[in-house]
């Protein structure tokens, strides 16, 4: 019998671990999950996952659009589709895309399950194993384990308060052949910052000065709550930027519904690989997407968003700024959903998450965020689902278990 199958009573059965291709051993689930699963214990008060509020998911609308798009558009809603997306709802996304100064049209656009299936389609098509990938330090992790499948290798670049330290990124542009440069410029997920404009520029220029291309990734865009909006990269370079958005935290998490915008050879090439992946993506939900946006619905409802993480935000900071020790640091947002702790050096995320727990309130660790699983001393928080009375009993639970922790 081969070495891939196993006896069990005498029946031979496949051995699953021995069947598997290399390249699963760098998957792994993520921590983002299990600690997702914290969040059903009685009394907890989590600030771990990166869910929207779902009060906020407008539960009528969608209600109503359902029932009118089987009425109005009737079995075609229930059928195939095209690839590259419901053809109405392109359009709306290109003239919102407009608005914001990128000059798109018809081919340079793609729906997607979520920005998640966007990122997977990157990695098919432009990762080769052991092809590197500069991203931040932390950086969104839903984009490690898209690439970690396609066996890449991770460059990280620090950041601060203006996001990415783009003055480090030509040192290792001139050291290492990278493939392209994956960033998160508005509410970075996991650190909360913004890419300042003058670094955008900074960024795009090297990224073409080196021969390499811009992964831009803005789910958060829209959720800006202070402040005026910043310039995308792809406006800057079109040519030379693929531009990632979604629906999740708008309208819902759960339709699965984003898009990508890129030149029009690299669309082509996408449109292929979600082609082999799933067809297309479901041109119900597709449909009721666009009957929901094309209603005027949206504008109203993210100001509503934005007023209510506004006002989430603003809580979590002052109580923060109430009851965490001396000797810690933290990011202060001006959008998305997030922000960033910085411990004492020494300190560790995953050890203060056990006495935290036991204090019942949950973060996610740093590391989570990391490629090569440092970060150590730093967490994630989430001010987007507890309520503002929920949020102060959550921070002084969590500056005891931090108070503790130090003392030991
Ligand atoms: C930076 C970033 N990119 C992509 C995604 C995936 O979003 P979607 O729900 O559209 O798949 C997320 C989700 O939290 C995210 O934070």
């Amino acid at each position: 019998m081969p070495d891939q199958a196993v006896s069990r009573d005498g029946q031979w059965t496949t051995d699953w671990e021995q069947v598997l291709a290399k390249r699963t051993a760098r998957m792994t689930s993520s921590m983002i999950r299990e600690t997702l699963k914290l969040m059903s214990t009685p009394g907890m008060i989590s600030f771990g996952g990166g869910n929207p509020a779902p009060e906020l998911f407008p539960l009528r609308e969608f209600q109503e659009a359902c029932r009118y798009v089987l009425e109005h558009e009737g079995p075609a809603s229930l059928q195939y589709g095209v690839t590259e997306g419901y053809p109405p709802l392109k359009q709306y996304l290109l003239e919102k895309m407009r608005k914001y100064g990128v000059p798109a049209e018809e081919e340079n656009i793609l729906i997607v399950n979520g920005s998640q299936q966007a990122l997977d389609l990157v990695g098919k098509i432009f990762l080769d194993p052991g092809d590197t990938v500069l991203t931040d330090g932390p950086t969104y992790l839903g984009a490690i384990q898209a690439w970690n499948a396609y066996e890449a290798r991770f460059v990280t670049v620090p950041l601060d308060d203006d996001g990415t330290r783009v003055d480090l990124v030509e040192d290792i542009l001139k050291r290492e052949k990278v493939k392209f440069i994956y960033s998160l410029p508005n509410f970075h997920n996991p650190a909360g910052v913004t890419l300042s404009l003058q670094r955008r520029h900074q960024l795009v220029d090297l990224a073409a000065r080196y021969g390499t291309f811009i992964i831009e990734d803005d789910p958060y865009g829209e959720l800006r709550f202070e402040g005026e909006d910043l310039t995308p990269i792809i406006v800057l370079h079109k040519e030379n930027t693929i531009y990632l958005s979604t629906f999740s935290k708008t309208l819902s998490p759960g339709i699965r519904l984003g898009w990508i915008v890129a030149p029009g050879k690299a669309l082509r090439r996408l449109v292929q690989a979600k082609q082999a992946a799933d067809l297309h993506t479901s041109m119900f939900t597709q449909m009721v997407a666009y009957d929901i946006c094309q209603r005027g619905f949206l504008r109203p409802h993210v100001k509503r968003i934005r007023d209510t993480y506004r006002e989430r935000c603003r809580v979590m900071l002052a109580a923060m700024d109430k009851y965490f020790p001396p000797g810690l640091r933290w990011t202060r947002p001006l959008g998305g959903l997030f922000l960033w702790v910085i411990l004492p050096k020494g300190m560790d995320s995953i050890e203060l998450l056990k006495e935290a727990v036991a204090e019942k309130v949950a973060f996610i660790p740093g590391p989570a965020f990391y490629p090569d699983g440092s970060g150590q001393h730093t967490f994630r928080m989430t001010f987007a689902t507890a309520s503002p009375e929920m949020i102060e009993e959550g921070v002084e639970r969590l500056a005891k278990a931090i108070e503790r922790q130090m003392k030991s």
